[in-house]
């Protein structure tokens, strides 16, 4: 602790393709609470299956955020995910952990399908006060340049970088934070983004396992422009709430059936156990989480309850903290960024 107690504020940028969106949180008192929100929607194609297709624009969103906050964007904390990032739950020998700091480049070359060399290696045991010979650990691997870029693109944008996060480990943060009551028994926590929906199924509040399927709110967009002929802007109206149509049901249920799909797909490993243990409940976030009937028809496909996540269920948001930004209607948006500025850097 410093002579004038913790005064630390961390940054939560989530670079997504459809929103970028940053949430501070305030460390210095007995909770974190949250003292900033901001977001602004990205131009089409800046971000493309994960990929920065234009950096420079994609820097100056960032740079307009912290202007709006009024930061210096100081300890900020940016997430990588998709292919080039590999989350495995592996064994290995009991040890502590800065002997598994040691040793764990070598258990992850047997694990890792990219070359070792060029990877940036994380990891966590889960069964830390277990007695057994072997202990369980849950092993992220990422491939360097994807976190260089990031960091190219957050200095880029004149900010300065306290932590690259996994973005699953952020999600399945916030929502530990914030939903004690579904850290028991079997859960999905899926996040419906603009481009793809992250699925992490969790038992007792570990990661079990997680899975990126090729959908989002973009998605349901280009259906409605290709199938009701609205324009780019009118289909983006329905899928937010703000104007109505009639049909949008049936277009709804069929999106719901693919991410029930990708759901299933992820959580059949679930069947072979002897426990014979299912999903028991599904949380859902992302601004995909937010398109109107969206959670009730999943929820109807699964017959699983379905609910929406609340970054700030357990999470206190200083007055004047979220600015321009209509709460109620992002938070589903907000859990990745929040799970990020929940850590101290
Ligand atoms: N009230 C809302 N405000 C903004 N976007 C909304 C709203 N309701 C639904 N959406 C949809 O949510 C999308 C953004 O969701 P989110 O921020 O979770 O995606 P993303 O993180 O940008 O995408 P990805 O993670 O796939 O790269 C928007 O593109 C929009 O279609
Ligand atoms: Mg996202």
């Amino acid at each position: 602790m410093g002579l004038f107690g913790r005064n630390k504020q961390s940054a939560g940028l989530d670079i997504g393709s459809g929103f970028v969106k940053v949430v501070v949180v305030d460390h210095s008192g007995d909770q974190p609470e949250v003292s900033a929100v901001a977001m602004r929607p990205l131009v089409a194609d800046a971000i493309v299956e994960g990929e920065v297709m234009d950096p420079g624009l994609v820097a100056d969103t960032i740079r307009e955020l912290f202007r709006e906050i009024g930061l210096k964007g100081k300890n900020v904390i940016a997430a990588v995910g998709g292919h080039d990032v590999i989350i495995k739950k592996i064994e290995m020998d009991r040890m502590n952990e800065s002997d598994a700091r040691e040793v764990i480049r070598w258990e992850a070359e047997q694990h890792v399908p990219f070359d070792i060399k060029s990877v940036e290696l994380d990891f966590q045991i889960l069964d830390p006060l277990g007695e057994g010979l072997q202990m369980q650990v849950l092993l992220v691997a990422a491939k360097r340049e994807l976190v260089d870029h990031k960091v190219s693109l957050l200095l880029d944008a004149g900010v300065s970088p306290g932590a690259i996060e996994v973005d699953a480990f952020a999600l399945h943060n916030a929502f530990s934070y914030n939903h004690p009551e579904a850290m028991k028994g079997i859960v999905a926590l899926v996040n419906i983004g603009h481009e793809t929906t992250n699925v992490n199924i969790l038992e007792d509040g570990n990661p079990l396992l997680t899975r990126d399927i090729p959908f989002g709110s973009r998605r349901v967009r280009q259906d409605l422009q290709r199938e009701k002929g609205l324009t780019a802007e009118q289909a983006e109206d329905v899928v937010q709430g703000r104007e109505q149509l009639d049909d949008l049901a049936t277009l709804v249920a069929s999106a719901a059936d693919e991410v029930g799909v990708g759901i299933e797909r992820a959580s059949a490993f679930l069947m072979t156990r002897q426990d014979g243990g299912g999903l028991g409940s599904i949380y859902l976030s992302g601004g995909g989480a937010r398109i109107p009937g969206m959670a009730d028809a999943l929820g109807n496909r699964m017959n699983l309850n379905t609910v929406l996540a609340n970054p700030f269920e357990q999470v206190p948001v200083q007055p004047g903290a979220s600015g321009s930004v209509n709460l109620e209607e992002a938070a589903p948006m907000l859990l990745l960024p929040l799970g990020l500025a929940l850590r101290v850097v």
